[in-house]
C-alpha cells in the first residue's frame, strides 16, 4: 500500500495504475495514473469512493490492511464515473449493511451503473447539509458538471479537509516525481475545459471554507500552499491566459510548412517573443497541444489544404478547441496550397466561431514553399500579434 499521509484517522487507500494505455480511452499518461480512495476512522467507518476496475484487487488488500475486520458504515460517492465508482456493487456486497451517501442526481444515475438495490440503504444529501461520523463532520457541496452531473465535493470539518473529486486531480501515479502544473493542467483543460463556469461556481463554494488539505480523486495530496492550486485552476476555469508565448500548430505534409512555421518561430523570437512552442499536430499529443493553447496568450495554425478541406489532425485540434471552449486569445493563420488552397478559409470559419478571438492580419497563403514574400508577411504577423 502506498505509504501516503493524511492524517491519523484519515488513510489513503487509493491504487496507482502504470500499465493503463489510454485514460479515458484518449488520453496517454506516460506516468501512469492514480484513483484515490481514502478511509475515515472515527466512531463510523466513512469510505470515500471506490476505485477502476482495473485496481480492484489491491484496493481491496489496501481496505482490508486498514480496516481488518472491522465493518464500513457510509460510502460517500463523490462522483459516478467508473474510474471510481465502477467498485460500488462489489462493496455494497461486501459490507451490506453500509449505507450508500450521494445527492439525488447521484442515485438517479445510479441504476444506469448498477443493479444493486440500495433503496433501504442510500442517503441522499443535497448542498451544505453535513453528516456527523464522531469527531469528524462531513459537509456535502454540489458541484456539477466538474466534471458530471452528478459530481458532489465533502468538505471534513475538524480537519478541514476538502475531497474535491477530480477537481485539482492530475495525471501520473502518486510515485511519479513530476512537476504538478503540467500534467494538471494537461488533465484540468482536456477533462474539465469545457466547463470553466461551473468550476468558478465551486470556487466561489471553497472560497467560503477554511481549506487546510485537498484530497482528490486521482494525483497527490496537496498540503501546502494551496493558494497556489486553486489560483491555477482560478486561471484555467476563466479562461485567462497563463502565461505570455505564442503556440504555433502546424502540420506538414512533406516538410514544407514545416520549414515555414520554423523560420517564423525564429523571426518571433527575434521581436522579443518570450516563448514560442511549436508542435506538429500529426506527431505530438494532442492533448498536451490543447494544453498549450490554453496555456499561450497567443497561438498561430498553420495547414495545408488537404482534400479541398482541411489537414485533418488540424481539424481535430481545432474542434477540440472549440470543444473546450477556447476563447480569449490572439491569433494567426497560416494556410498552404499547392493548388487551390482552402485551408485558410476552413480555419478562418472555425476560429471566428470561437469567442472573444482577435485574428491577426495578415492571414498568410503559402504556395507549396515560402519565398520573399511568405517571410515579410511573417514579418508583419509577428509585429501584429506580438502587440
Ligand atoms: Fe476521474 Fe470524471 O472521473
Amino acid at each position: 500500500m502506498k505509504d501516503v499521509k493524511i492524517s491519523d484517522s484519515v488513510i489513503y487507500v487509493g491504487v496507482d495504475d502504470k500499465t493503463i494505455d489510454l485514460f479515458e480511452s484518449q488520453y496517454v499518461v506516460p506516468n501512469g495514473v492514480s484513483y484515490n480512495s481514502y478511509i475515515i476512522k472515527d466512531e463510523k467507518i466513512v469510505l470515500m469512493d471506490t476505485v477502476d476496475k482495473r485496481a480492484t484487487d489491491e484496493w481491496l488488500e489496501n481496505i482490508n490492511k486498514v480496516l481488518g475486520e472491522e465493518k464500513i458504515d457510509y460510502l460517500v460517492v463523490s462522483h459516478l464515473e467508473p474510474d471510481h465508482a465502477y467498485n460500488i456493487k462489489l462493496i455494497c456486497e461486501k459490507y451490506p449493511n453500509m449505507i450508500v451517501v450521494g445527492n439525488k442526481k447521484t442515485f438517479d444515475m445510479f441504476p444506469q451503473f448498477f443493479d444493486t438495490d440500495i433503496e433501504n440503504r442510500k442517503l441522499v444529501v443535497s448542498e451544505g447539509e453535513t453528516l456527523n461520523v464522531g469527531t469528524h463532520t462531513l459537509q456535502f457541496f454540489m458541484a456539477p458538471m466538474v466534471h458530471w452531473p452528478e459530481v458532489m465535493v465533502t468538505y471534513e470539518q475538524s480537519e478541514k479537509i476538502l475531497f474535491s473529486a477530480d477537481g485539482f486531480g492530475k495525471f501520473g501515479a502518486l510515485d511519479t516525481d513530476e512537476d504538478w502544473t503540467c500534467e494538471a493542467r494537461r488533465y484540468y483543460i482536456n477533462i474539465v475545459g469545457k466547463y470553466g463556469a461551473q468550476v468558478q461556481q465551486l470556487l466561489k463554494k471553497a472560497a467560503t471554507l477554511d481549506i487546510k488539505m485537498i484530497c482528490p480523486l486521482h494525483g497527490p495530496i496537496l498540503k501546502e500552499n494551496l493558494e497556489f492550486y486553486i489560483n491555477k485552476y482560478d486561471i484555467w476555469s476563466s479562461y485567462r491566459p497563463e502565461d505570455d508565448g505564442v503556440l504555433i500548430a502546424y502540420n506538414s505534409i512533406h516538410g514544407n510548412t514545416e520549414k515555414a512555421v520554423k523560420k517564423l518561430a525564429e523571426i518571433l523570437e527575434e521581436k522579443g517573443a518570450k516563448k514560442v512552442v511549436l508542435s506538429d499536430l500529426a506527431r505530438d499529443d494532442m492533448a498536451e497541444t490543447i494544453e498549450d493553447a490554453f496555456r499561450y496568450d497567443k497561438m498561430i495554425v498553420a495547414s495545408p489544404t488537404y482534400d479541398a478541406g482541411l489537414f485533418p489532425y488540424m481539424e481535430k485540434f481545432l474542434r477540440h478547441l472549440k470543444h473546450k471552449n477556447y476563447q480569449n486569445r490572439k491569433v494567426g493563420i497560416i494556410e498552404n496550397g499547392s493548388w487551390a488552397p482552402m485551408a485558410g478559409k476552413l480555419m478562418n470559419e472555425l476560429i471566428g466561431s470561437l469567442k472573444d478571438i482577435t485574428i491577426c492580419n495578415p492571414v498568410i497563403t503559402i504556395k507549396s514553399t515560402m519565398n520573399d514574400e511568405t517571410i515579410k508577411q511573417f514579418e508583419e504577423l509577428a509585429d501584429n500579434i506580438l502587440k
